[in-house]
């Protein structure tokens, strides 16, 4: 028994330093409350409310929110405010910061990271009086011309996981109630049904899976959300199986409520609802944006004859009030004022988010970080590098606009009060380096382009070239190229200019074979969705002022093809991948993409030794905190529901040494092969750990198997079950077989 209390003190111990979450929470002195507590208040508020005004609480009303619930003026309940973006606070208000967009943090790898920007967004929700938040966003990253990736995580479940989870921890505990969405299977936007494209759309598209892939890839999200705490779900406006999502028993009662034990409400993305009945019996709570009459008042007389049972009423209240008292929003919550200036400092996060997910792809002879004061000649090309000729608030593409890109387009813009683009950054840099710099923004003026490849100045260049893909919601892609024929840009660029720089500013998966393997394309940088300190953060990284360490979330295929996945433009979307999609498909059919999912280069290296396998023994501490995430953190607010699908199982150690000449950083990627029994792909990601390192300085990282990490969903006993035999560990440095930096394994 010592010895094992011994080795649970260091697991804490040896955890603190990597983990070194900066954690002002509660400066705001909320008294946040359990969900049993939260429950009985709410009990005993709508105790005091009539039918009519429990049913006028179920549907949204008009106001200055984007969704709105009402407020009752005779029990001293204000209502509430709800908002998009899980980016920043949008709807076109104004001084609000365009953070990162959520494709950009999920690269950071960096937990401490993900929850320092949800706690910047849900401090502008909170002081805009914004009482829910419209995120985080985790659909699965499934169709790579999905309009909406850049909203969500990439295509893995337990990264958009640890996402969720710190995403929905970082608002919450700004007393701000997060919203996940789109719940679910809402993995693309072509015949979505939903408000953007009208409601006329005939087809709308039916995700069609099997329990384990629901399970192990899209629900998987989801019950991290849950676990965290989260108060509110969006359902989405797709159906599953042949069933709109609002209204879909299955996934609404049996699975979130039900299997995951969710205590929050369900609302709808705008017009999900498609009539009263179904939907509400199904386990849908509110109807937003609630102008079509389906819920609401109109419930009072459904229930008066007996079609909807008053308790389902109460429930669905409960539901909607308890989150409220969860997250303390019942002591002095700010005002609504959705133009108040709130962002304080929260550019300087917003900064270090942007440089943190950017991804070194390409670096031949380490021609970056460039030197200041030698590469002080400098050509940029490209629409990309600088300001947008249509104006910062531009929410959907127009061709004639071009310009640096900071998020994606849709409900989840967030309207720029300011940003930088390269072009200004760079410009900047310049004066204090004393820079020669020329530059073309309109790339398809390629008489001026060849014209520079004349200049007196063409020699010993460094030529930056820009390139971008913009996506929004409502419309997928067509194709994975970038804007205005950026593939041509490099080309022309790259035979003239043997320092070739390539920086990419894309909403998801781009296709680079046109131009990658090109002998002057020396490098390249994966920029992403980086928000509003865009220019700064990519010229911290072009001169060596921050090393790069993103890594990217999904693989780069060489053929578009490859992916096995795409848009459906009928009725049905099978997903007859199951749970082989990105890595664990390019796995099983032994294709090698241009670039694997988790790849990203640094300008130092790092050696990994010692890798250590040890049991944690729950017996000893069964009535303690013993998740992997109570460990870290707890919350009054957090569900883990009774499964013990969170605690600890394995510890898995390694000591990893940076070996370069830089600071910089690694992210620790562990994955599992799992015994025949579970029917897993050949490996899945199941921990990380992104660890920051002088030169020659060495860590231990600890990373800890849940139950369900080692787990796989048994269709039979529709549970998880977790598989006898041998369980590899492979501790990488990306979805490469060839990355693997240390192997060992367990047995059970
Ligand atoms: C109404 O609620 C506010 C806070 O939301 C509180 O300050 C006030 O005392 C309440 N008034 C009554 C009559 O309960
Ligand atoms: C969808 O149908 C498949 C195949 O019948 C089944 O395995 C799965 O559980 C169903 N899922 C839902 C959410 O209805
Ligand atoms: C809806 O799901 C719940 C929870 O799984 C189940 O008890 C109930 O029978 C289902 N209702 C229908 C109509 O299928
Ligand atoms: C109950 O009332 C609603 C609303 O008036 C009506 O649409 C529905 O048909 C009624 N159902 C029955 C069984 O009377
Ligand atoms: C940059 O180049 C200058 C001049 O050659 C050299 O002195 C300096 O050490 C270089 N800086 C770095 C960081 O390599
Ligand atoms: C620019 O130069 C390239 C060769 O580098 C040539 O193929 C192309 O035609 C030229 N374009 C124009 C408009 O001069
Ligand atoms: C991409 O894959 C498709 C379908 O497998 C194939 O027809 C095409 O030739 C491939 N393209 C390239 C460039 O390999
Ligand atoms: C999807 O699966 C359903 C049920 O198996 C089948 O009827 C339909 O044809 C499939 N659709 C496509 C596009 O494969
Ligand atoms: C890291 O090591 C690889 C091969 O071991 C080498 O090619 C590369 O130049 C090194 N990178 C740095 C930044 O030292
Ligand atoms: C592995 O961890 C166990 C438990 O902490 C410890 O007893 C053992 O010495 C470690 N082995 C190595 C090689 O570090
Ligand atoms: C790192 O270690 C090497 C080899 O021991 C040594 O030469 C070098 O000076 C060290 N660098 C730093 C910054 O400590």
């Amino acid at each position: 028994m010592l010895r094992i209390r011994l080795l649970l003190l260091c697991v804490f111990l040896c955890w603190s330093p990597t983990i070194s979450i900066i954690d002002d929470f509660n400066q705001l002195r909320i008294t946040f409350r359990t969900w049993e507590q939260s429950i009985a208040m709410a009990k005993s508020f709508i105790n005091q409310l009539t039918l009519e005004e429990k049913c006028h609480l179920t549907a949204g009303v008009g106001g200055t929110c984007a969704g709105n619930i009402a407020s009752l003026v005779r029990v001293n309940f204000s209502g509430f405010c709800l908002q998009d973006t899980p980016s920043g606070v949008g709807d076109g208000v104004l001084y609000s910061t365009t953070f990162a967009s959520g494709i950009h943090i999920a690269a950071t790898w960096d937990r401490d990271l993900f929850y320092r920007r949800a706690v910047a967004i849900g401090k502008e929700f909170r002081g805009k009086g914004v009482h829910y938040a419209f995120g985080p966003m985790i659909n699965i990253d499934r169709n790579a011309r999905h309009g909406r990736n850049w909203e969500g995580f990439g295509s893995d479940p337990y990264l958009s996981g640890e996402n969720a989870y710190f995403y929905t921890q970082g608002i919450q505990d700004q007393g701000v109630i997060a919203t996940a969405k789109h719940y679910i299977c809402n993995e693309q936007d072509t015949h979505r049904s939903g408000v953007m494209k009208g409601d006329n759309d005939p087809i709308v598209y039916s995700a069609n899976l099997d329990d384990k892939t629901m399970h192990e890839i899209y629900l998987w999200p989801f019950a991290s959300s849950v676990a965290a705490g989260v108060g509110s779900i969006m359902c989405s406006a797709n159906e599953i199986n042949e069933t709109r999502a609002c209204q879909n028993n299955k996934t609404q009662n049996d699975l979130l409520k039900g299997e995951l034990g969710y205590l929050g409400n369900i609302l709808t993305d705008w017009m999900g609802a498609k009539s009263t009945i179904d939907p509400i019996l199904s386990g849908l709570d509110i109807d937003m944006p609630g102008t079509d009459g389906y819920m609401g008042d109109v419930l009072v007389k459904f229930v008066q004859n007996g079609s909807i049972p008053q308790s389902r009423i109460d429930d669905m209240v409960i539901r909607i009030i308890a989150p409220y008292y969860l997250v303390g929003q019942d002591q002095n919550y700010p005002t609504i004022d959705l133009d108040r200036n709130v962002m304080g400092n929260n550019y300087l996060i917003n900064r270090e988010i942007s440089r943190a997910g950017m991804i070194l792809l390409k670096n031949i002879n380490n021609i970056l970080p460039l030197n200041s004061s030698m590469n002080t000649n400098i050509y940029i090309y490209g629409q990309a590098a600088g300001q947008t000729n249509c104006g910062l608030e531009q929410t959907a593409w127009n061709t004639n606009c071009g310009g640096a890109l900071y998020q994606g387009g849709g409900s989840g813009f967030v309207r720029p009060s300011y940003a930088i683009d390269p072009l200004t950054a760079l410009m900047q840099k310049g004066r204090e380096n004393h820079f020669q710099i020329r530059y073309i923004t309109n790339q398809n003026d390629f008489v001026s382009i060849n014209r520079t490849f004349h200049d007196r100045a063409f020699e010993n260049v460094i030529c930056l070239v820009f390139i971008s893909a913009w996506s929004e919601e409502g419309i997928d892609r067509t194709d994975l190229y970038t804007f205005d024929n950026g593939e041509q840009l490099v080309l022309t660029v790259a035979e003239n200019c043997y320092q070739t720089i390539v920086l990419v500013n894309s909403v998801s998966q781009l296709n680079l074979e046109r131009w990658i393997d090109h002998p002057n394309v020396v490098g390249t940088i994966w920029t992403g969705m980086p928000g509003s300190e865009y220019g700064y953060a990519l010229v911290d990284i072009l001169f060596g002022d921050y090393n790069p360490g993103g890594k990217l979330v999904f693989s780069l295929a060489k053929n578009d093809s490859d992916f096995g996945t795409d848009i459906s433009f009928i009725g049905d979307s099978n997903y007859t991948e199951g749970v082989f999609l990105d890595y664990r498909h390019f796995d099983k059919y032994n294709i090698t993409p241009r670039y694997y999912f988790g790849y990203g280069l640094s300008y130092t290296n790092f050696s990994f030794n010692q890798l250590n396998i040890s049991q944690v023994n729950n017996d000893d501490n069964q009535n303690s905190p013993s998740s992997i995430y109570k460990q870290r953190r707890i919350r009054l607010y957090n569900n883990f529901g009774y499964s013990g699908l969170y605690d600890p199982i394995y510890t898995i150690t390694c000591i990893i040494k940076n070996i370069g000449k830089f600071y910089g950083s690694e992210v620790v990627q562990l994955y599992l092969n799992f015994p025949i029994e579970a029917q897993e792909p050949l490996k899945i990601l199941r921990g990380f750990q992104r660890v920051y390192l002088e030169v020659n300085q060495s860590k231990q990282v600890a990373l800890v198997l849940t139950r369900k990490d080692i787990s796989y969903w048994n269709v039979i006993n529709q549970q998880w079950i977790i598989a006898h035999g041998k369980y590899t560990v492979w501790i990488s440095t990306s979805a490469n077989n060839a990355d693997i930096k240390l192997q060992g394994s367990f047995n059970i």
